[in-house]
């Protein structure tokens, strides 16, 4: 695990706009797994000033969840987020956008669509994530066990609390639940970085860096994964001691 600190959450989303830049240089075709949430915002619109300079024509998107029961263009689905902040501002291919269906009538053939199409497309090449400050990556929440692949996700009071702000800032409007890529899926991708900002977000940090791998904290199955890095502020990073690089 690579643990990478940055001053201040600009400087951080500079440096991931770099790396997915020169991923895409290197495989135009790349495979991309993508989050949503507060945390990317400054990293998305680094992509939209950038986007004249990042070949995006060919490359494959695949966010990590979706909420169920809303519909794709409900200010407060991931996938309008996904627009909003990014895919109407890039050059992707419509065809290429992969954000799970959270109003299909059977759900559970969704999730295994939804896996299926990672898998045709090769699997993910780099996944990018945020943490919740429950320890949650995508909606793979808490719990004494875990799912592998995509799946319904019954959202924690927290999570949804999180989200409030996409739902007039009522936390009870948001859907208790979620289709959301399993650990599976997750630790199946080739890279993994891992993004974190903020003081709210340090214990989680904490665990998933220093603690025992554990259910209780989903994000701290990425120590099993070859190839993850961790980008984080000053104020994630504040219970890592300085010299921390794994
Ligand atoms: C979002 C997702 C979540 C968020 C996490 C952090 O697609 O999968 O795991 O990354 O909840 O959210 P923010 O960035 O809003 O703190």
């Amino acid at each position: 695990m690579i643990i990478q600190r940055f001053d201040d959450e600009d400087a951080l989303a500079s440096a991931l706009a770099t790396r997915v830049r020169e991923c895409l240089l290197a495989n135009p075709t790349l495979v991309l797994g993508l989050p949503t949430g507060r945390t990317p915002l400054a990293f998305y619109r680094e992509l939209r000033e950038r986007h004249a300079d990042i070949p995006w024509s060919g490359v494959r998107a695949f966010n990590l969840d979706e909420f169920v029961g809303i519909d794709k263009t409900h200010p407060g689905a991931y996938h309008a987020y996904m627009c909003r902040e990014l895919f109407d501002h890039v050059s992707i291919d419509p065809a290429n956008i992969h954000i799970p269906n959270g109003r299909a009538e059977d759900l559970k053939a969704e999730c295994r669509r939804y896996e299926a199409a990672i898998a045709a497309a090769g699997g993910i090449d780099l996944q990018i994530l945020g943490i919740g400050t429950n320890g949650h990556i995508g909606f793979n929440e808490p719990a004494d066990g875990l799912c592998a692949h995509t799946h319904i996700a019954e959202l924690e009071q927290k999570s949804r609390e999180s989200n409030a702000q996409l739902f007039g800032g009522d936390w009870q409007a948001v859907p208790e639940r979620a289709i959301s890529m399993g650990m599976a899926t997750i630790l199946g991708a080739r890279s993994v970085v891992l993004v974190a900002t903020g003081r709210k977000k340090a214990d989680a940090v904490y665990g998933l860096v220093e603690g025992l791998i554990t259910p209780q904290l989903p994000a701290s199955f990425l120590q099993v994964h070859p190839r993850v890095t961790v980008m984080l502020d000053a104020q994630a990073a504040i219970r890592l001691k300085p010299d921390t690089t794994r």
